[in-house]
């Protein structure tokens, strides 16, 4: 089979992967409108074609947050990454390493930040969520700290699990249980199985035998619904900034208030996010808030966006509006849960590819001098 597109990724993914694991990552909160407006809010807008410039000597590298970028694409941090392909966390980082774009680790990872680290030889991106048990998120920093991590991405919008009928539908959880059900969607992918097999890295692995009594992480979700601080606030990015001390993205930010007081906080840059449409249903497009907020506060911190890119067009959209950097989610995880690491290299070079073409012909040469009048408004 032929790999044009990242829907190609998407489809051998979902031979390939456990449906419980799969749908994990195929799924929005509820009725998954804002999951689907997000790649439908990028379709909808009409890129300027353009003759007859000089379209040689094109250039995609750009700069994220200060750090050199192959082009301003990087890989957005997903919980359970290692459930799509074994080891899947270490893998999609030495790809992007060897692309030359950011990886960002979740928090809620399978591989640890200890393993990623020692499986590669650059920087990447720690990605906190901030738990009730401080003590624990204080040493989830300082790992990060020793680990090198040149970036905290500090999530904003999960202090509560937005619900996902298809995980509750099929028991998700990390290592899977041994129901009748179960076994059969596992047993059906026997590559993955095998792969799993020759793993020790099957649970939660920067939570369990460091977080206080968390020996075993069955259910992510009642884990969750205990240790996610419903109280977060504000105030609280400052001692995370202050104990950090290095470069901070704040994440999850879809709303103008909300930016304007991300600005004043002194970090370096936000996410405009709505968490690939996990969590509020019914709240707008990722792309759809990029404009107003970069107008708010464009000129005082860096503004990334994430949430529905599929193509090097959507890259290019979301660039023009205005947007420093953006995040891929689950076209990476369609690579690796296909290929493993070739797959999320594939998903990486098939972006590219599209956005180099389409960049030549709105009759631009630099990444960097992507702008709205290369729209259609
Ligand atoms: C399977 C999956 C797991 C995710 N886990 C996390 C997470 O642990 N932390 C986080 O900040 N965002 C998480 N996200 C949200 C992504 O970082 C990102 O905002 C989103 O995937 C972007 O949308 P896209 O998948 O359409 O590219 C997750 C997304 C997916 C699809």
């Amino acid at each position: 089979m032929s790999i044009l597109e990242i829907d190609d990724l998407k489809k051998m993914a979902r031979r390939r992967v456990p449906k419980m694991f799969f749908d994990y990552a195929d799924s929005g909160a509820w009725t998954e409108g804002t999951y689907r407006a997000n790649e439908e809010d990028l379709r909808k807008i009409k890129l300027r074609q353009r003759v007859l410039v000089d379209m040689s000597d094109r250039s995609l590298e750009s700069t994220m947050i200060g750090e050199k970028v192959a082009m301003p694409v990087a890989l957005a941090p997903t919980g359970m990454t290692g459930m799509q392909h074994p080891d899947g966390e270490i893998l999609a980082a030495q790809a992007a390493e060897a692309f030359g774009v950011p990886f960002t680790l979740s928090t809620m990872s399978i591989c640890s930040i200890e393993d990623v680290a020692e499986n590669t030889t650059k920087p990447f991106w720690f990605q906190l969520y901030v738990l009730k048990d401080r003590s624990f998120v204080y040493n989830l920093i300082d790992r990060a700290k020793a680990a090198k991590c040149s970036a905290l991405v500090l999530t904003l919008d999960l202090q509560i699990l937005g619900q996902r009928h298809k995980d509750l539908r099929n028991g998700l959880s990390a290592p899977p249980k041994f129901t009748p059900k179960h076994v059969w969607q596992v047993a059906t992918r026997p590559r993955w199985a095998f792969g799993m097999l020759g793993t020790q890295r099957r649970t939660f692995r920067n939570i369990v035998g460091h977080a206080k009594g968390v020996g075993d992480l069955a259910s992510l979700s009642s884990w969750t619904t205990e240790q996610f601080d419903t109280k977060l606030s504000w105030k609280d990015v400052e001692w995370i900034k202050e104990r950090w001390g290095g470069k901070l993205i704040l994440k999850g930010i879809n709303d103008v208030e909300d930016a304007e007081m991300a600005a004043r906080t002194g970090a370096d840059a936000i996410v405009v996010s709505n968490h690939g449409g996990r969590q509020l249903d019914g709240a707008p497009s990722s792309i759809s808030m990029v404009e107003p907020i970069v107008d708010a506060v464009g000129d005082r911190i860096e503004v990334h966006m994430d949430g529905g890119i599929r193509s090097g067009q959507d890259v290019l959209k979301a660039l023009c509006l205005g947007a420093k950097g953006t995040y891929i989610g689950r076209p990476f995880l369609y690579g690796l849960g296909a290929m493993g690491k070739d797959g999320v290299t594939k998903a990486l070079e098939i972006i590219r590819k599209e956005m180099d073409t389409t960049l030549a012909l709105c009759g631009k040469r630099l990444i960097t001098q992507a702008s709205r009048d290369m729209l259609h408004r």
